[in-house]
């Protein structure tokens, strides 16, 4: 949901720098650009609706002027239509500041009336603008810029990050934080600060996060950071090891294709040093995941959204399954706004990829405040649902660009299998033995991946996708620890295709939706050799007797003799079968996608983080 960054250099120009962060945050939103600059005592800005390409040729027809401080944004439209008036940077109407903006002002509405009844003109429909104006108002009364900001901050209601820059003889550039995520960083060069570490990586791996209410000032030799009570404070420096390599395409066309095709790597370096075989147990890193913690766990609750929440319904199965501890799972959207009531002992588990998704983090907080203990499942350092956790299984699918999520994904489902083998240990529910056969089914997952994606077994996926490119829409139908793969399979092909798939679980098809079988629909069932595949057989048969065509994905080889096309999965556990289930259907929508021309890592109307409600 929008991505800023911002850069108070020594000397030379900003403005390359800016855009090559603008690139690594324009999976956070893309319907218009800008950057700004403080030159020869003007503020001066250059924004185009459309996608960072359109800034770039703005640029090389009117470039801006190199300078050595500047902002840029890459918008996700929240209020106004993506156009050029709308596109961040916003100036007040003095040219005394530039302001960037990711989040939601929520009474600018009554803030524009006040400003518009002295005399204030807006150039936008933006709820940014009223910010420009009031920090204007404040600076032009005579304010410190960060007084400016911060007297103006407090009259902002709803949340944001913010990068500043202010016109002078000395220009300086700050942020601030309530909300959405905000980085620093300092390199040899000067300051630097970014909407995640992404976009600072190429300055610097040192990085601070700021906390809600902290305010920032950048200058070339050092960063200052004041709270929301007025006071300095040192945020803690991380290191982060993701390399910027690891953030660019690596020859794929698509960084989709790409992180698809990383999944065998992620699923290694999630389990790389945590593997117990001598005690058949698991070490998950970090604190909070000692017996002690987890042996008297009464209820999970797991919140999530999205991709995330899949993984979350899998994960119920897992812990249920193996550690015999009942899981509640709801979309972090409903669980923050019903009376939840939980349970003594109650670990609550957010399961996120960025870290910042607004929804999952007030639920979290909501079963925190509720006296649920806060774990996460969550692949990026230093994030707010990592700091908000008492203990964190850090998942290693490294920097995620796709927008569609895939490499998180199975990461997040190796993490829930690991947290259920490390519950089912601390509460003995998993014997020593079973243990040991689990982390043993973990280790032969990578080369069971690896025949999934091997060249011959992607073509043919292509080869169905060419086939079912043009149907009227998708059902995706699984059972047990399969169904969330269907949900899962129809949340790909929508969110990149624009094609209509929903997703089932197999036995619920009867009570409804087998009304809209017909030849034109295609149905994919997963069904893996285990505890219900004769069940989901049978639902082939039926969807086939009303003139259905199946295409059968897993390890069931009669299955594959009954549908009318099939996709061999090996066989695994029945367990670790989503892991390998979940790849032909990511295969299946990236190539349909494809071949109907889809922007496959930019689809319409998605940004990756959801930072805002
Ligand atoms: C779908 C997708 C989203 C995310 C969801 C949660 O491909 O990526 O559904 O899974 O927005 O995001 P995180 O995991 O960052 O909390």
């Amino acid at each position: 949901m929008c991505g800023i960054v911002g850069a108070h250099t020594r000397g030379g120009s900003v403005v390359a720098s800016l855009i090559q962060g603008l690139k690594t945050l324009e999976y956070r939103g893309y319907d218009s650009a800008g950057v700004g600059v403080v030159h020869g005592g003007q503020i001066e800005v250059r924004k185009r609706a459309g996608r960072l390409a359109e800034l770039e040729g703005a640029l090389a027809s009117d470039p801006l002027p190199g300078a050595p401080i500047g902002i840029g944004h890459t918008r996700w439209a929240t209020h106004g239509e993506p156009t050029d008036q709308n596109a961040h940077p916003h100036v007040d109407p003095d040219g005394r500041l530039a302001l960037v903006h990711n989040g939601v002002i929520e009474n600018y509405l009554e803030l524009r009336r006040e400003l518009m009844a002295e005399g204030a003109v807006f150039l936008s429909e933006t709820d940014t603008e009223v910010l420009a104006h009031l920090i204007g108002r404040q600076l032009a009364q005579g304010d410190t810029p960060l007084a400016a900001l911060q007297a103006s901050l407090a009259r902002v209601e709803g949340y944001y990050a913010i990068a500043l820059l202010v016109n002078g003889a000395e220009p300086q550039l700050l942020c601030a934080r309530h909300g959405p995520p905000l980085c620093v960083g300092m390199s040899a060069d000067g300051a630097w600060l970014g909407s995640d570490v992404l976009a600072l990586l190429p300055h610097t791996r040192e990085i601070q996060y700021l906390e809600d209410g902290d305010v920032a000032e950048l200058a070339v030799d050092g960063i200052k950071i004041v709270d929301g009570r007025g006071r300095a404070v040192e945020r803690p420096v991380r290191t982060i090891e993701w390399n910027a390599e690891s953030a660019e395409k690596g020859g794929y066309e698509h960084y989709m294709l790409k992180e698809i095709h990383e999944q065998p790597d992620v699923l290694a370096r999630t389990l790389e040093g945590r593997l117990r075989p001598d005690t058949g147990d698991v070490d998950l890193g970090g604190e909070g995941w000692e017996d002690s913690d987890l042996a008297n766990v009464e209820r999970v609750q797991v919140v999530a959204c999205g991709t995330a929440l899949h993984a979350g319904y899998i994960a119920r199965y897992m812990i249920e399954g193996l550690a015999g501890v009942p899981v509640d799972i709801d979309f972090a959207s409903e669980f923050r706004y019903r009376d939840p009531r939980l349970v003594k002992n109650t670990m609550a588990l957010a399961i996120s990829q960025s870290g910042e998704t607004a929804d999952t983090l007030a639920a979290l907080r909501l079963a925190r405040d509720l006296g649920a203990r806060p774990t996460s499942i969550c692949n990026v350092v230093g994030s707010t649902v990592m700091r908000e956790s008492s203990a964190t299984l850090l998942t290693e699918a490294g920097p995620e660009i796709g927008v569609a999520s895939t490499k998180a994904f199975v990461a997040q489902v190796v993490a829930a299998y690991l947290l259920a083998l490390r519950m089912g240990r601390a509460n003995g529910r998993i014997s020593r033995e079973q243990g040991r056969e689990m982390i043993e089914e973990l280790k032969r997952l990578r080369a069971r991946m690896e025949t999934v994606l091997a060249p011959e077994a992607v073509e043919h996926i292509r080869e169905l996708a060419d086939r079912h490119r043009n149907v009227k829409g998708f059902f995706f139908l699984g059972r047990g620890i399969n169904f969330p793969i269907a949900l899962e399979g129809a949340l790909k092909l929508k969110e990149i295709s624009y094609m209509h798939a929903e997703g089932y679980p197999a036995g619920e098809m009867k009570h409804g939706p087998i009304a809209l079988i017909e030849p034109d629909l295609t149905t994919v069932v997963v069904n893996s050799i285990g505890g219900v595949s004769e069940k989901s057989r049978s639902n082939i048969e039926q969807v086939k007797a009303r003139g259905g065509r199946v295409i059968a994905v897993g390890s069931d080889r009669q299955s594959h003799e009954i549908a009318e096309e099939a996709v061999v999965v090996p066989e695994s556990s029945e367990w670790l079968s989503p892991v390998l289930n979940v790849i032909p259907l990511q295969l299946l929508a990236y190539h349909i996608a494809d071949l109907r021309g889809c922007d496959i890592d930019k689809p319409r109307n998605l940004a990756k983080s959801v930072t805002v409600e």
